[in-house]
């Protein structure tokens, strides 16, 4: 079967279900197909930080309600570096706060709010081909319940991650990738159990990272450091806890890790891509089927929210006024932001990691810039902006 509408959006995470509901209060008419089970997209565990940017842009479109009434605001964080605690106050050094709040309850609810307003998601809609990137009117061929069908639109939008099909349908020719992959991946695990901690703990330890994060007040995640291609089976849930609480200590006995049980283990492997430009032909690329970064501060989300807000900015403007001014500066806009993301979670994940293959050198350095952050009202600043988020391009 064939149909029509103005924007394709390939992908069903948070940046092509927020995307949709942009364009919508634009005047401007979407269909989402998302390839994975509903369930499995709503369960799937990823960071929890939201930035103010990122809560503006949820309740500008009305999905911010559970987010209101559930979301906790930190005001800061601390490092915990060789047994002694460096806390950021994001709130007094820049006047913002974040918002604890996980990426799989955002999912949720903006796939709430397109099904009340009975507007085109589909589950389980399989791209397999995406024509015409370099004419107006560009088609979408999917699979769904069985049948073989086609969407034709002014644009399609990728934002089905890493892997997605729309990036592969543009030639490898007309983009530029950079990437750097890191020794040392993310053991995760969520826990029920009380935070040990109001704020998250970020520590850098000789045996590695840890970081002690939560999800509410009754439920812990926390992350160890460990060697690429870790089985999670191979950590008992005792030795998880007595690795964190290692990693986590404070000379001074201010820090208490509480034990419970564990729901939930996982292994993250860590890299950054960034593929330039977001943009070919009528084809645009949002969140991570354009860029990752390793999880380290946690701007995946956040860097998804603003790829979309620019990009929705853009077309509401091009099907308001015809005018493409707005769309042709969507990838210079949007990748400004990237990499500003990328050098913050490339500087947070060396600063806060043990590489394997570093020599004391190394090790000094990343004390020497923590104690810089922990003497330098200025350099604690900069860590404070970028953490909350940057109001660069949108
Ligand atoms: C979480 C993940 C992060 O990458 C981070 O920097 C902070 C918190 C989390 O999953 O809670």
């Amino acid at each position: 079967m064939t149909a029509r509408t103005q924007v394709a959006i390939v992908g069903g995470g948070p940046a092509g279900l927020l995307l949709s509901h942009l364009l919508r209060a634009r005047g401007v008419a979407s269909v989402v197909l998302e390839a994975r089970p509903r369930e499995r997209v709503e369960a799937r565990q990823r960071a929890g930080i939201l930035e103010h940017g990122t809560v503006d842009a949820l309740r500008e479109v009305g999905a911010a309600a559970r987010l209101d009434r559930d979301g906790l605001p930190h005001d800061g964080f601390a490092f915990h570096v060789a047994g002694r605690r460096i806390r950021v106050d994001m709130q007094e050094l820049t006047g913002r706060h974040v918002t604890i709040y996980a990426q799989t309850e955002v999912v949720k609810d903006l796939v709430a709010l397109r099904r009340e307003q009975g507007e085109p998601l589909l589950f389980e809609a399989e791209v397999h081909a995406v024509q015409g990137a370099d004419t107006d009117s560009p088609r979408v061929r999917y699979t769904h319940e069985g049948a073989e069908h086609v969407l034709c639109a002014d644009v399609v939008v990728g934002a089905d991650g890493f892997h997605g099909v729309v990036r592969r349908a543009v030639p490898e020719s007309a983009v530029t990738t950079y990437e750097r992959v890191y020794p040392y991946s993310w053991l995760g695990i969520l826990a029920d159990v009380a935070p040990s901690s109001h704020e998250l703990v970020y520590a850098r330890h000789a045996r590695g990272f840890a970081l002690a994060s939560m999800r509410s007040p009754h439920v812990t995640r926390a992350y160890l450091q460990v060697p690429n291609h870790t089985d999670p089976a191979s950590w008992s849930d005792e030795a998880i806890w007595d690795e964190l609480e290692a990693r986590l200590w404070l000379d001074d006995g201010s820090f208490t890790l509480g034990r419970g049980p564990i729901s939930d283990t996982s292994v993250t492997p860590m890299r950054s891509v960034v593929v330039e430009p977001m943009r070919h032909g009528r084809l645009f690329l949002a969140g991570d089927a354009a860029h990752i970064v390793p999880p380290t501060g946690a701007k995946g989300l956040n860097l998804a929210v603003a790829d979309v807000r620019v990009l929705a900015d853009a077309l509401g403007e091009w099907y308001a006024s015809k005018d493409e001014t707005l769309l042709d500066a969507y990838s210079g806009t949007a990748l400004a932001r990237v990499w500003r993301a990328e050098h913050f979670s490339w500087t947070m994940t060396t600063l806060l990691h043990v590489d394997p293959d570093a020599d004391p050198f190394d090790e000094r350095l990343a004390l020497s810039h923590l104690g810089l952050i922990e003497s330098s009202v200025s350099a604690r600043t900069t860590v404070a902006e970028n953490y909350r988020g940057l109001a660069l391009g949108g």
